[in-house]
């Protein structure tokens, strides 16, 4: 059964085709890095007003490589939320103007349940897991139970991670997204020669990386000389600890040792081989998505979306889109 998934949530325009929610068929995304990165950030109207301009091109592209037709799909998954609403808004529009004229059956599916399926796509963790979705705009934990069972464990208090990244890589002078960026240079800098403080809110899996931004900003203000390298290095072991921490916190409180990481954040370097020595010296089998399918895409959407079509769940032509929306909550 193939299903068409769409994801306008935030800066990428992605459409994918996934055969019964495991197999990717083809996987299409186009970043819009090129518009935002003068701002040190997304622009939300110019988001969306390059989300109308990609939305037809990009899902044609999917239907294309996939070398089917629209006649072949059997739903059409599309994000409602959690994201920017401009930009939800031309995904959820364009979904049911495609489902209308198709008679395709439409499904609408929470971004950060998305992200989670990503791990669906090449791995099948047994149930249940802790999850982690740390992205731009999320930062938290959870006990997932079955598909669409979850039990939030812990969140961020203020800034997510990847927010975090792009505002240190924004304050070092460095374009957006700033994540990719200050990975890159974190390898060539000392990770112990600047001691900023790891949040630690103690007895709570929540997390917090404002304090952490705001120590790196006085930082630099104090000591415009320092080597660029070293304060992302040394920001980068602070973000990098605290997620670990939290995340051993959480599989231990819930007695269960399987994790799954998931968002842009868990495209990082320094996450991804700390993580896989915790987990090798803690007993914890970890699942990491490839790279392309831990930062915003379709197919996640797609795969979440297959599980909710063939329990029957679709959207009707009410769906509206919502900036904010809980895991497991979908309109
Ligand atoms: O999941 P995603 O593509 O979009 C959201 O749902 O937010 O995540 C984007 C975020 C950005 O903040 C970006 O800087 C961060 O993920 N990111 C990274 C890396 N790759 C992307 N952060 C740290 N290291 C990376 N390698
Ligand atoms: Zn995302």
């Amino acid at each position: 059964m193939l299903i068409l998934g769409i994801d306008t949530s935030c800066d990428d325009t992605a459409a994918a085709v996934v055969e019964d929610g495991r197999r990717i068929i083809s996987n299409v995304v186009s970043n819009q890095d090129d518009i935002h990165e003068k701002y040190g950030g997304i622009v939300p109207e110019l988001a969306s007003r390059r989300h109308i301009e990609l939305i037809w091109p990009v899902v044609n592209e999917a239907i294309k490589r996939a070398e089917v037709n629209f006649r072949d799909i059997s739903a059409i998954a599309v994000t409602s939320g959690p994201g920017l609403i401009g930009s939800l808004l031309v995904g959820v529009c364009f979904a049911k103007s495609l489902s209308l004229v198709n008679s395709t059956p439409m499904v609408a599916v929470n971004h950060l349940e998305g992200h989670i399926h990503s791990i669906f796509l090449e791995a099948n963790p047994l149930f249940p897991f802790v999850a982690l979705v740390v992205s731009g705009g999320h930062t938290s934990l959870y006990r997932v139970d079955d598909f669409g069972l979850y039990t939030e464990l812990g969140r961020t208090r203020d800034d997510a991670a990847g927010e975090a990244y792009d505002k240190v890589a924004k304050l070092l002078g460095f374009s957006y997204p700033g994540g990719p960026i200050i990975d890159a240079i974190s390898a060539k800098g000392d990770p112990h020669s600047i001691a900023f403080p790891k949040a630690n809110l103690k007895g709570s899996l929540d997390f917090s990386f404002s304090g952490l931004k705001t120590s790196v900003l006085n930082y630099v203000k104090k000591h415009p000389e320092s080597k660029k390298e070293d304060i992302a290095a040394s920001f980068q072991s602070a973000v990098v600890g605290a997620l670990i921490d939290k995340i051993v916190a959480a599989v231990g409180a819930e007695g269960i040792n399987r994790v799954v990481l998931s968002g842009g954040v868990s495209a990082n370097s320094a996450l991804r081989s700390s993580m896989k020595e915790k987990a090798m010296s803690e007993g914890i089998e970890l699942f990491l998505p490839s790279l392309n399918l831990c930062t915003d895409n379709a197919a996640m959407i797609a795969s979440a979306g297959y599980y909710y079509f063939k329990k029957g769940e679709l959207a009707d032509f009410t769906l509206n889109p919502k900036a904010y929306l809980p895991i497991g909550v979908k309109s």
